[in-house]
């Protein structure tokens, strides 16, 4: 049934939602638009629609649902089609505003074919430009059998376009860059504002929408989505192959994503299973082993996954993320791949987020932590499940290090460390720590003084609220003020909900992980300072948690002879855990070290992860010795990483069209 988001807005903004319009009733309406009526999501409230990274005006005209057919061409690197789409509009609206980044448009129609006017605007850089159309003079036809008060869209228009070569949402690769080495491979990143490089649609979170695609690509290569598969790949022109997907559930536009390449699938289990290219899908499959008990685990803890399947592609390194959560298919890098499973916190991590983030989205790219700080949260409790509390704990431990040493670095009362982008600073500007590490450490400390059953009860509860839906701080905070909090004065006192939430540093109430968790780890790491000594049984026993905190915990400052001995004693360049490889790689790097400069370079051509190539680099950049080694080394690599790596490396290096 359609409902009107939950209010928890100020009653100014009520009034908005009150303009909510009554549909005008009229006939049948077409299979496409028919069939997810019951979940046609409403035009938004202002509050919702607050988002300054897209120029949709989502109160007036919003897009409902999308139809992609889609042609994959890998030597102009560009996909070309129509993507249609199905607006639900104010009676009085006049034009739909899209969002466009660099995409040519061919043609804009209506159902009867007619070109509909329309313009694209100024371009702003890494926002791209407004696309606005003229709504067609002929609507929708309305299904008699809706009642009333059932929404459904009003209009119909057909864009015809083409991605650009450089589209930022999408990485084409050429076969070097595979494991195989032989086919092109191809995927896209759509979070967070990328997806209009490839499809113009509303790109903003709050703007759910359902979506289907028809995309045809070279017949030797497979194409996934993140909706579920239709029927089996069918022969197209040319000798391709066509390929369906249907995603029923709205979901924001940056979880639409699509990879294609010389990729089989893995079943691991009734409802999951994994995709990789022949070379790596042995050991992937290996490595992902346990994701039916994810499954099972999260559904226990936080209610019923609704997505159905829970697929995963393994993709080639110059993937930028670890993971993306894509719905029904996560999108993964292949480094997470250690042999014992060290790494499976990123798929715990990835499947978190089909409560947190993809069920329950953020309106806006301020409130990162109701996704990644909530997912994180989940994440930690996955993870005592199935792999017990010592593992959760350790992993939380080198959670709360980062947090400690991140708000040291910044300042305690620096805006960066607010869990909250205050709208003085962008909201991509909100450190990585506040988002992720502080939103773990303020569920866990919520849960620590409610009680775990309270507070379990109270999240599931939550997310069930606001299925589908997006979310903000604020209703996040009222509802658990209503629902957990409730007239308890006490209670609320001692949570400093607020403080948490909208102030800066960490608040005093906060549930530090358990010191034991590393005792062990700690006191061989002093040991070393004091004395040198180092313990290679000990090193081999331990897991890898373990291991990145000794490596953590090593001084800033180590000379040639300290590295050689670390490395041949401990084996640390030869480290099956990409995780403590870098660790090892970075400590070697920031200290001049210059035996570790060639296995650093194989490292950095190989791997387009960026939170391994940036630091890298970083460390490289940090000292005159390293300088000229990381602007030689990212001349060779730079061509081979994703947008986001380069960018980032880009800023690092103050790199320049020059070099
Ligand atoms: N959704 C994020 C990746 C992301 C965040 C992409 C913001 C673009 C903008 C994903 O779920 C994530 O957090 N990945 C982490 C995994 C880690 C925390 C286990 C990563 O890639 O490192
Ligand atoms: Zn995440």
């Amino acid at each position: 049934m359609i409902e009107i988001i939950k209010s928890t807005f100020a009653p100014a903004r009520l009034l908005a939602a009150a303009f909510l319009f009554v549909l005008a009733a009229c006939s049948t309406v077409p299979e496409a638009a028919q069939r997810n009526s019951a979940s046609i999501a409403p035009i938004l409230t202002s509050e919702q629609a607050r988002d300054d990274q897209s120029f949709a005006r989502p109160t007036e005209a919003r897009v409902a649902h999308l139809a992609l057919d889609l042609g994959l061409d890998f030597s102009a690197q560009t996909v070309s089609g129509t993507a249609t789409l199905d607006i639900l509009a104010q009676p009085d609206a006049r034009e739909i505003v899209l969002d466009s980044n660099g995409l040519r448009i061919a043609s804009i129609r209506d159902m009867a074919g007619n070109a509909l006017p329309y313009r694209m605007g100024e371009s702003v850089e890494g926002k791209g430009a407004p696309l606005t159309v003229q709504l067609p003079v002929d609507r929708l036809p309305r299904d008699p059998a809706l009642s009333a008060d059932e929404l459904a869209p009003t209009h119909r228009i057909v864009v015809a376009y083409t991605s650009a070569p450089n589209a930022e949402a999408l990485q084409w690769l050429s076969p070097e860059q595979t494991a195989g080495g032989a086919y092109p491979f191809l995927y896209s990143q759509g979070q967070a504002i990328n997806n209009r490089t490839w499809i113009p649609t509303q790109d903003s979170p709050g703007i759910r929408q359902t979506w289907e695609a028809r995309v045809t690509a070279p017949e030797d290569l497979n194409v996934v989505m993140s909706g579920v598969a239709v029927g089996d790949p069918e022969p197209a022109a040319n000798g391709r192959r066509a390929f369906r997907f249907a995603m029923e559930n709205n979901v924001p536009p940056y979880l639409i994503a699509i990879a294609a390449g010389n990729i089989e699938f893995r079943a691991l289990g009734p409802r999951s299973g994994v995709w990789a290219e022949p070379e790596t899908i042995a050991a992937a499959a290996q490595e992902v082993g346990d994701t039916e008990a994810l499954i099972d685990a999260g559904e226990a803890l936080f209610g019923e996954y609704r997505w159905g399947r829970y697929d995963m592609i393994v993709l080639p390194p110059a993937f930028p993320y670890g993971g993306m959560e894509n719905p029904v298919m996560t999108f993964l890098t292949p480094t997470f791949i250690a042999g014992d499973r060290s790494n499976n916190g990123l798929i715990a991590h990835e499947l978190a987020h089909s409560w947190s983030g993809n069920l329950t989205t953020y309106a806006s790219w301020r409130d990162g932590w109701l996704n990644e700080g909530v997912t994180s949260y989940i994440e930690s409790r996955i993870t005592e499940e199935v792999y017990g509390e010592e593992r959760a704990e350790q992993e939380y431990a080198l959670s709360y290090a980062s947090l400690v040493e991140g708000v040291e670095e910044a300042g305690a009362d620096n805006p960066n460390t607010a869990m909250r982008s205050p709208d003085a600073i962008g909201p991509f500007d909100t450190q990585g720590v506040a988002i992720y590490d502080k939103g773990t450490a303020f569920l866990r400390t919520v849960e620590r003084i409610v009680g775990r059953e309270r507070f379990d009860a109270w999240l599931t509860s939550w997310f069930d609220a606001h299925a589908f839906q997006p979310i903000t701080s604020e209703m996040f905070l009222a509802d658990l003020r209503r629902n957990l909090v409730g007239n308890d004065a006490a209670l609320e006192q001692r949570l400093m909900l607020d403080e948490w939430v909208y102030g800066t540093g960490i608040p005093a109430n906060v549930i530090a992980p358990d010191p034991q968790a590393f005792a062990e780890v700690d006191a061989a790491a002093a040991a070393y300072v004091r004395t040198g000594a180092l313990d290679a049984g000990a090193w081999s026993g331990w897991t890898a948690a373990e291991q990145m905190r000794f490596l953590r915990e090593l001084p800033e400052e180590l000379s040639d002879a300290q590295l050689a001995t670390l490395d041949r004693t401990l084996g640390l360049s030869g480290a099956g855990n990409n995780e403590v490889l870098f660790l090892w790689l970075e400590a070697a790097l920031r200290n001049e070290y210059d035996p570790a400069v060639p296995q650093a370079e194989r490292f950095l051509a190989r791997v387009g992860r960026n939170k391994f190539v940036s630091p890298l680099f970083a460390a490289l950049n940090g000292t005159a010795w390293g300088r000229p080694i990381a602007r030689r080394i990212y001349a060779d690599t730079r061509d081979g990483y994703h947008a986001y790596t380069r960018s980032a490396v880009d800023r690092e290096l103050e790199w320049n069209a020059e070099g």
